[in-house]
């Protein structure tokens, strides 16, 4: 089937050595293994822990340490896929080149399709943040207000409108937090600047920060690993700085009972806990422009997760451990609330860190999304024109300017959510199929100075493994059946689980398939499942747009099919 025409790794490699050729427009090799830790550490700390943390920690009290700890191990299987493939095919395309080679076109455009999720709606959903954090910093550092009606999107704002209406007519007795809040929304609706009767809202801040991190990226890759080395050290430092002083402050009372809700309670986090993590992938979009890449990328993917697990665990254990997991409800700037009462001079530390972590993710996936795009249009995928390389920056300009509008009117507009979850589902979509495209890879020797995926056996593993799953997870699994009419969407996506699961652990027999990558594809659907069935609605809509996409363009103007011709 033409769909599913693959491309050769020596094609691919020599497709890239002609674009360097091609009037000297390849992209600047600046990159070395300190540059691309640091990039990847740019990429995964951010919104993530400087937020989504609080509400994951709420729901799974201390246990959500366990949660961080499964989901590195996740990551770590996909990383080392992801440093397979990177060492194999050390091109810009990330998870999209590697599933053209393994899978097919059809996939690989599936895949690219699902990495806007990862990369550019990811991309709003850490600016919306940024706005916050950044505003906040305004507020109680520099005593600046900024009218409130450039500082949030339409819906949030007119839900928010509706609701203090609402409260305010019940006449129902309110907090004074809650009184403040609801003025709050009515006097930014009320102050709004109007079209007709219309009120207008937008984040402009979210807006500005894109605008400038596009800038950036725009006018060079080495101004941008430049920016990323200093903000990383920045935020590191403040992150171990935060780890330390709390500490001090720790209460071992605070972790107990250690998860309250049980294992559901913790898994209610995956999300947010998976949503920190991401990022560390991003680096192999940079692969044209690393000085080693089948030597470098692979380690420092694999240096900066680690790193980041470390840090991840000892902030959930401190955070945790300073405050009742029950205080966490509502928190969307943890790290900064545990030190409010304690050390106000620390929370403004935390602010102004917080910014720059999130400034730095946004730069990195500002960085991918380009070279992703610059990667298919060289396939044909897309037009021509998102390959064009600029003269004297030597960066993708015409895809970073396009990012850069669709991420910047996303982030004036969009709320941030729904945005969260389909990012991670996306993300975890590209995991599985790199993963899986590992064990479509020929076997190849081992070469001096090149990363190579170490083969263990999964035959006898991976069928234990199941087997343990299904006896510690006995009650749920019962629970699924019995719910299965009962709209129980959740679990019907479990019980699919139970049956992929099975099947791959039965092909693994046969196979002896490699036990990392199976682990990848097996952890990584498991996540998968447990995000809320809603964000799989919205998930299948976008795919399902994109394979409209693929059909009336790339289908008919792929290189390869037209090298058929
Ligand atoms: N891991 C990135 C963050 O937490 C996406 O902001």
């Amino acid at each position: 089937m033409s769909v599913l025409r693959k491309k050769k790794i020596e094609n691919i490699l020599q497709e890239a050595e002609a674009h360097v050729g091609q009037d000297k427009q390849g992209l600047k090799k600046v990159l070395g293994v300190k540059d691309l830790t640091f990039l990847g550490i740019a990429a995964v700390v951010g919104a993530g822990i400087f937020s989504t943390i609080g509400g994951a920690a709420y729901h799974g009290g201390p246990g959500v340490s366990v949660l961080f700890i499964i989901t590195a191990i996740t990551c770590g299987f996909s990383a080392l896929c992801y440093a397979e493939f990177a060492s194999r095919v050390p091109v810009s395309g990330s998870a999209y080149t590697y599933s053209y080679v393994s899978f097919g076109e059809i996939v690989a455009w599936i895949i690219g399709w699902a990495l806007i999720l990862e990369y550019a709606i990811g991309n709003i959903v850490v600016a919306i943040s940024w706005s916050g954090y950044f505003n906040n910093l305004l507020e109680h550092v520099f005593n600046i207000h900024l009218p409130d009606w450039m500082l949030v999107d339409p819906q949030t704002a007119v839900a928010a409108y509706n609701k203090a209406s609402a409260a305010l007519a019940s006449g129902a007795t309110l907090s004074p937090e809650e009184l403040a809040s609801y003025r709050f929304a009515i006097n930014a609706y009320n102050e709004a600047p109007r079209i007709g009767n219309t009120p207008i809202f937008f984040n402009l801040p979210a807006f500005i920060i894109i605008a400038l991190v596009t800038w950036l990226a725009y006018i060079g890759i080495k101004e941008s690993k430049q920016s990323a080395n200093f903000m990383v050290i920045f935020k590191v430092a403040v992150i171990i700085f935060v780890i330390v002083a709390g500490a001090f402050f720790v209460d071992t009372n605070n972790w107990k009972p250690f998860m309250p809700e049980g294992f559901t309670g913790v898994l209610k986090g995956v999300s947010a806990v998976f949503y920190a993590y991401i990022g560390f992938d991003a680096i192999s979009t940079t692969a044209e422009e690393c000085k080693s890449p089948q030597r470098d990328l692979p380690r420092s993917m694999i240096y900066s997760l680690l790193i980041c697990t470390v840090l991840y665990i000892a902030i959930a254990l401190v955070l945790t451990g300073m405050e009742h997991y029950t205080r966490f409800q509502g928190v969307d700037d943890p790290l900064a609330f545990v030190f409010e009462k304690r050390a106000p001079w620390i929370e403004k530390i935390i602010s102004v860190s917080a910014v720059v972590a999130t400034t730095s993710v946004i730069l990195v996936f500002q960085l991918g999304q380009p070279r992703i795009w610059m990667s298919m249009s060289r396939d044909g995928l897309l037009p021509k024109v998102f390959q064009k390389i600029h003269p004297k920056y030597k960066t993708p300009s015409f895809s970073t300017i396009v990012t850069g509008v669709i991420v910047g009117i996303g982030a004036l507009f969009l709320q941030s959510d729904l945005v969260t979850d389909l990012t991670s589902i996306g993300t975890l979509f590209a995991f599985i199929l790199v993963c899986g495209g590992v064990l479509l890879l020929p076997p190849i020797p081992k070469e001096e100075g090149k990363f190579k995926l170490p083969y263990i056996n999964g035959r006898y593993i991976i069928p234990v493994l199941y087997v343990l799953f299904v006896y510690f997870f006995r009650e749920r699994i019962v629970e699924a059946f019995q719910n299965i009419g009962h709209e129980a969407y959740q679990e019907i996506l479990f019980l699919i689980f139970l049956v992929v699961a099975l099947i791959i652990a039965m092909k693994t027999i046969v196979h002896k398939y490699s036990f990392i990558p199976v682990m990848g594809v097996l952890s990584c659907l498991y996540l998968l499942i447990e995000i809320p069935a809603v964000s799989w609605f919205w998930f299948f809509v976008w795919m399902l747009t994109g394979l409209a996409i693929y059909f009336l363009y790339g289908y008919r103007n792929s290189t390869l099919a037209r090298s058929a011709d």
